[in-house]
């Protein structure tokens, strides 16, 4: 049977641009729907150009009604991804996909996770206390950021003349590699 995923993306989408290739001709699996909340995020046209469907949040209706579901159920979605989501999961969504909804977060959690932790902030910090390495957390969502079951860690070596966009770009290589093929173990 073939599994549908679901992109949840709120930026760039550089890592849903690799989720999206990497399951471009597989066999059993597919990218049947990008999510975002920000209308102009670059990832929904990447999912146009692509040819798959896109779905703008609205926050309202996030929080306060179930309709997504009804959006994921009519797109039948088996599986959620997020990857630059920055929007806190709401339980609803949460339950209706559990274990079934992961995360990327591009630090060793528990370390440098949590509210505020995302995106640059993180490598500024990772750099800021001299920490030797960093690296990513794949890990099941819950109702708190970033606190949901560890999947997969991978790790890279920091250098003292890395700065913060260096460090980046490192944690960037380990998730473009590894989030699809997480994603695939999970799913087969
Ligand atoms: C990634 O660093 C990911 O770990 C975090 O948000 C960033 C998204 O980057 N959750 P991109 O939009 O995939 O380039």
């Amino acid at each position: 049977m073939l599994k549908k995923i679901a992109i949840f993306a709120s930026g760039t989408g550089s890592n849903a641009t690799k989720i999206v290739a990497h399951f471009k001709d597989h066999a059993s699996i597919s990218v049947a729907l990008v999510v975002s909340n920000k209308a102009t995020a670059p990832v929904l046209q990447m999912a146009t150009t692509n040819h798959i469907p896109t779905l703008l949040l609205n926050r309202t209706s996030f929080y306060e009604t179930e309709q997504l579901l009804e959006n994921l159920a009519r797109h039948q979605i088996d599986f959620i991804a997020l990857a630059g989501f920055l929007w806190l999961i709401p339980p609803y969504l949460v339950k209706a996909f559990e274990q079934r909804m992961v995360n990327i977060h591009p630090a060793l959690l528990p370390k440098y996770g949590g509210k505020g932790m995302y995106g640059m902030n993180v490598h500024k910090a990772v750099q800021a206390n001299g920490e030797k390495e960093s690296g990513i957390t794949i890990h099941f969502v819950n109702e708190q950021y970033d606190e949901g079951g560890a999947i997969f860690q991978a790790a890279c070596g920091i250098e003292p003349i890395d700065d913060p966009i260096a460090i980046r770009n490192k944690v960037l290589q380990l998730e473009h590699y590894y989030f699809p093929r997480i994603i695939e173990g999970l799913l087969e």
